[in-house]
């Protein structure tokens, strides 16, 4: 039985709704390693550090904490303190891929990745036997082909701009933001364009990944597609 899967795909493509659900299905941990580089970017824009200070944007890294402390994942710190909803902000989703293509960020980030799932595997459970079933489901942009290359299943998800646009401005509905269609579908656009043009690790399916378009198709309907995928490895 494999005891990791990783999921990439473009801005909201349901990887963090279909990633959750999945993990809690299997009593997994869940790791969404996109809240650790809009952490970095949102303590950048409160301390003023420009998206083009790479020296400095790396040092900021070091302060994002990201602790396993409950199988949700979503325990992210800066600097000591847990941050939340302030990494929905409209200026941390309009910065994030400016500051995530440099490498020292990157560098910093990934190894904290890697040691969540390498912790994940030893056991954090504790010694009952239930722990050497346990597995961790990490989502982002590089975890098939990067931080996680031997995944026992890589996930690519994928829906046309226009449905992930839609998702996105209900999702920003829901805390109250009211935004226009067109405008959230040019940021997503162009966050797309940055995030798989950079240089250092870019969003693509790894050779060896399993894509699934989420267009049309319910989340429950996704996760068990992606059930279907990992039985039997
Ligand atoms: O929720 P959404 O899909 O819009 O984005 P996210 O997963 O929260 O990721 C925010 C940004 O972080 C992405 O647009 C990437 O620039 C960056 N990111 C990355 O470079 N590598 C990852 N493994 C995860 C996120």
């Amino acid at each position: 039985m494999i005891h990791d899967i990783s999921i990439d795909g473009p801005a909201a493509s349901g990887k963090t709704v279909v990633g959750r659900r999945l993990a809690q299905g299997l009593d997994w941990w869940f790791l969404d390693t996109g809240v650790m580089y809009r952490a970095v970017t949102w303590l950048a824009l409160e301390r003023g550090v420009s998206t083009g200070d790479a020296g400095a944007l790396g040092r900021l890294a070091e302060f994002v904490q990201v602790k396993p402390v409950s199988k949700d994942g979503d325990s992210v710190e800066v600097a000591g303190r847990r941050v939340g909803v302030e990494l929905r902000e409209p200026r941390v989703d309009n910065n994030v891929s400016n500051v995530s293509r440099h490498p020292a960020v990157r560098r910093a980030l990934v190894v904290q990745q890697r040691n969540y799932a390498a912790a994940v595997a030893r056991g954090l459970n504790g010694p009952s036997p239930a722990s050497t079933e346990s597995g961790i489901v990490m989502i982002g942009r590089d975890i098939g082909t990067v931080v996680l290359p031997d995944a026992g299943l890589k996930v690519f998800l994928t829906a046309s701009a226009e449905e992930r646009a839609l998702r996105r401005r209900r999702e920003m509905r829901e805390r109250g933001e009211e935004i226009e269609l067109a405008t959230v579908l040019s940021e997503i656009q162009a966050r797309d364009f940055i995030d798989s043009s950079r240089d250092d690790s870019p969003l693509r399916p790894a050779s060896d990944a399993w894509r699934l378009d989420t267009s049309g198709i319910t989340v429950d309907e996704a996760v068990e597609a992606i059930l279907r995928q990992a039985e039997g490895r």
